[in-house]
């Protein structure tokens, strides 16, 4: 079964063509970086005017490539949410009128449940039930893959997002838009233990959630210390300390919880499960504590479509459609999508 596969949920416009939920025949991705990087983030009303610019030609190449009809394929599946609305309402109006004009069947794509599936491609093996920590821009959560279209969120964040944290605290250090990456590059080179940063959420030991807001505020008030001084900023040290401690609450919670509900296979996904500190750590733990460790490849963590073809396999199997009512959402929790 062939679905062909549209994402546009925030700064990608990314189109593929994936078979059977697992098999990638072809897809592309139309980054927007350069476009944002001159204001710092990403400006939401440049976002849509670009994905309306990259979506028809980015389409035409993927299914030209293959040589494919889109008679010869099965369902659209689209991200409709969560994500900056006006970005979303491209992709979903463009697979709306794309299953008009083909009669193909509809189906709607939460982007969380995406990014766990981007699992699949490289990892033949790994099937639910798992515990997968969903690490990106816009999210960071703890999530239960129950089966391939059955979640149970047990950790999210209270605040900031953990991609979110890395890209503010990178901009003040002075790296491109999306800050994360930079850091990740420069923290390598840093000593983790040179500044002192809080523990968050140390006194509740019953939650799996995550706040990065108070880690923030305490960097932001060391890079002012140096500023007000005249000094110029460690650049590597400070990477490294603040890498550490996002990191370091991550896979705390991530693997108590594991532990706690007796879950022996473990997946990362999203933006930041590029992080090279996260991906070496949770090698470790898993080492160490016998469990199965699953990581996407680097090109499927960050937005892609071939995620989204994956999970709408998944999903067209459990029977979901969109009618031609299918509306973009900004935010829509994964246990209700
Ligand atoms: O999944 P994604 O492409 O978009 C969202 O759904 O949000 O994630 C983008 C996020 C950005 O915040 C970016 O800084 C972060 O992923 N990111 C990283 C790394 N690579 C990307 N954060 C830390 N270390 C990295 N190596
Ligand atoms: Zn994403």
């Amino acid at each position: 079964m062939k679905i062909f596969a549209i994402e546009s949920s925030c700064d990608d416009t990314a189109v593929a063509v994936v078979q059977d939920g697992r098999k990638l025949l072809n897809h592309k991705v139309s980054s927007q970086i350069n476009d944002h990087k001159i204001y710092g983030g990403v400006v939401p009303e440049v976002a849509s005017r670009k994905h309306i610019e990259n979506i028809s030609p980015l389409v035409s190449a993927v299914i030209n490539e293959l040589n494919l009809k889109f008679t010869d394929l099965d369902a659209i599946a689209v991200t409709y949410a969560p994500g900056l609305v006006g970005s979303l309402l491209v992709g979903v109006n463009f697979a709306k009128g794309l299953s008009l004009a083909t009669g193909l069947p509809l189906v709607p794509v939460h982007h969380i449940k995406a990014h766990i599936a981007s699992l699949y491609f490289s990892n033949p093996d790994l099937k639910p039930p798992f515990l997968c920590l969903v690490v990106s821009g816009g999210h960071s959560h703890i999530v239960e893959v129950l089966d391939y279209t059955k979640f149970k969120v047990i950790g999210r964040t209270r605040d900031d997002a953990a991609g979110e944290a890395f890209d503010k605290i990178g901009r003040r250090l002075g790296f491109d838009y999306p800050g994360g990456v930079e850091l990740d590059k420069a923290a390598e080179k840093g000593d983790p233990n040179s500044f002192k940063l809080p523990i968050p959420l140390k006194d509740e030991e019953n939650t799996y959630d995550f706040s990065f807001s108070g880690l923030k505020t305490a960097m932001m008030n060391i890079i002012n210390g140096f500023k007000q001084k005249n000094e110029s900023l460690p650049i590597y040290d400070l990477s490294a300390t603040f890498r550490q401690s996002v990191v370091n609450c991550l896979v705390n919670n991530f693997i108590r919880a594991a532990k706690d509900k007796k879950y022996s296979t473990l997946a990362i996904a999203g933006g930041v499960s590029a992080n090279s500190l996260l991906r070496r750590r949770l090698n470790e733990e898993a080492d160490v504590n016998n469990f199965n460790f699953y990581m996407p490849e680097l090109k499927f963590c960050s937005d892609n479509a071939a995620m989204v073809g994956a999970q709408g396999y998944y999903e067209f199997l459990s029977g979901k459609r969109a009618t031609m009512d299918l509306n973009a959402c900004a935010s829509v929790d994964l246990e209700e999508d």
